[in-house]
């Protein structure tokens, strides 16, 4: 284990080796009923996962703060995490606008040519009064540029966000990002090693 150990911090200093770790936050209340946006809490599972995810990373005795949204459901999902957190604005979900807090079917229901634009370019979409992936993809620059300026980092968001800072680390095309899949209560491991990525997807409910 001292052996692996060793390995693991001399990679990191020598071959500029990352540990990323990407979570979206627990189910809220508002996956439950299919809504989009808002700032739900979460749902009973959810609780759940964020003391899985407590015990996990607890035990890993990572050296990084933890970053989340300034949403209710990524800031307790991180709630038994002993580290430090910071939370960040642009680390919030995408925002859907006049459709927030909307099903998507009441977004068909409503606004049936928003929804067929959105199908057919999900990319470039821009919610009404609200943002499009690519918008994303400007507001994330910072914390890619976080990213690039640490060896370990925690990541607590939500699906659109984190399907363009993990298209982004593992070289997507643009136009996969916004149906890259995301799972909720999986931790995603990337260790990126020069232009070697190893991806672990650690399920933990
Ligand atoms: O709006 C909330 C969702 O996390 C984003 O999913 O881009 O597939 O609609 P979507």
């Amino acid at each position: 284990n001292l052996i692996k150990f060793l390995i693991y911090f001399l990679n990191i200093l020598i071959c500029n080796m990352k540990n990323i770790y990407l979570t979206r936050h627990g189910e809220s209340e508002y996956n439950l009923l299919n809504k989009i946006g808002g700032n739900s809490n979460l749902s009973e599972k959810g609780k759940l996962y964020s003391k899985k995810l407590g015990n996990y990373i607890n035990n890993l005795q990572l050296n990084t703060p933890v970053y989340t949204s300034t949403l209710i459901r990524t800031i307790n999902t991180g709630k038994y995490i002993k580290l430090d957190k910071i939370e960040l604005p642009i680390l919030n979900e995408i925002n859907a606008g006049i459709c927030e807090h909307l099903t998507y079917s009441q977004i068909q229901d409503k606004y049936p040519e928003e929804y067929s634009k959105r199908k057919i370019d999900k990319l470039n979409y821009r919610y009404f009064q609200g943002e499009s992936y690519k918008d994303l993809i400007h507001r994330l620059k910072p914390i890619i540029d976080i990213i690039e300026n640490n060896d370990i980092i925690l990541i607590i968001a939500h699906q659109a966000i984190l399907r363009v800072i993990y298209g982004i680390l593992t070289h997507k095309k643009e136009s996969e990002y916004p149906n890259l899949d995301i799972q909720l209560h999986t931790l995603i491991n990337l260790e990126i090693n020069n232009e070697k990525i190893i991806e672990n997807r650690i399920k933990l409910i």
